[in-house]
Formats: C-alpha cells, sequence, structure tokens
C-alpha cells in the first residue's frame, strides 16, 4: 500500500480537493489518499463549501472530510506528502525529525512541468472562478502524479 498526504493551511479548501481528486485517479486497493493542514483553524470541520460545490460539479463527493493537522507521525505514516504551496512545503520541513523525512515531502506543483507558478493559490478569500481554477491546476497535477506513481507500483 503506497501512502500519500495532500497537505494546505486549513485543510478545508486545497487539500480536500486534491485529497478527492487524487483518491479518484489511483485504485484503492494499491494507494490509500488522505489530507491535513499545517494550522489548527479549522480541526474538525468540514471542506469549505465552495471546495463541495466545485467537486460535486465534477463528479467527486467531499462533503465527509473532517480537517485535521499536520501531525509528526505523519512523516511514519506517508510515503508522499505533497504541500500545496512554499509556505506549507517550509511548515512541514520545519517539522522533520531527519533528512528521511524531509525527503518525502514534495511541492505538489513542481511535478507540473507546464505550470511555472509552484503555487496552489489559496482561494479562501477567493469567489467560484479561484475555486475552479484551483480545481483545474490540482486535476491536471494529479493527473501527472497519479500516472507516475501508479508505474512505480507495477
Ligand atoms: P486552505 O485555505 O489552506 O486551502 O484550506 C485556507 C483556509 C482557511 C484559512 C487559510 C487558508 N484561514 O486562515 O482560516
Amino acid at each position: 500500500m503506497t501512502r500519500i498526504l495532500m497537505v494546505c493551511l486549513g485543510n478545508i479548501c486545497r487539500s480536500p480537493l486534491a485529497h478527492g481528486v487524487m483518491e479518484s485517479k489511483l485504485p484503492e486497493d494499491l494507494f490509500y489518499v488522505d489530507s491535513a493542514g499545517t494550522g489548527a483553524y479549522h480541526i474538525g470541520n468540514p471542506p469549505d463549501h465552495r471546495s463541495i460545490k466545485v467537486a460535486r460539479n465534477h463528479g467527486l463527493d467531499i462533503s465527509t472530510q473532517s480537517a485535521r493537522q499536520f501531525k509528526v507521525s505523519d512523516f511514519d505514516t506517508f510515503d508522499y506528502i505533497f504541500a500545496m504551496d512554499q509556505s506549507n512545503y517550509n511548515n512541514i520541513v520545519s517539522l522533520a525529525r531527519n533528512n528521511a523525512d524531509i525527503g518525502k515531502v514534495k511541492l505538489f506543483l513542481e511535478e507540473n512541468t507546464s505550470i511555472s507558478n509552484k503555487n496552489v493559490p489559496d482561494p479562501y478569500y477567493g469567489d467560484m472562478r479561484d475555486f475552479e481554477h484551483v480545481f483545474y491546476l490540482i486535476k491536471n497535477t494529479s493527473e501527472l502524479i497519479a500516472s507516475k506513481l501508479i508505474k512505480a507500483n507495477r
């Protein structure tokens, strides 16, 4: 079983979308996907209603997810930890205990060579267009990552 964690700040806007989309791209018998936030503001909350809506518009139900905070033991649980932006990346790496921990952390958009800005923008203070934009960034990049992971798993 390969374990993948998607991480943003609040775990209510971006990483719940990445969690739902990536899960939909990978065979569930071989991959486990989860998400977390580096911040504690929204622990226990469902995803933002706009993330739920944009996911539903694309055929995905993320409404049952519940926000949690990233914890040091996630370095033991997960094989790949994808940060939605550089600030999340820095927050995660600051909790690493050793180089093996650091080696698991990737900037999500680093996997998408057709995009030069490597930060998934935080749509929290935006509108539905911002959430749609984030959804497409996440969808396109998740497809690239999923096909790599499936190949590596063969
Ligand atoms: P996310 O968006 O990191 O994509 O879940 C945010 C949601 C809430 C806050 C920040 C970012 N907040 O500061 O409350």
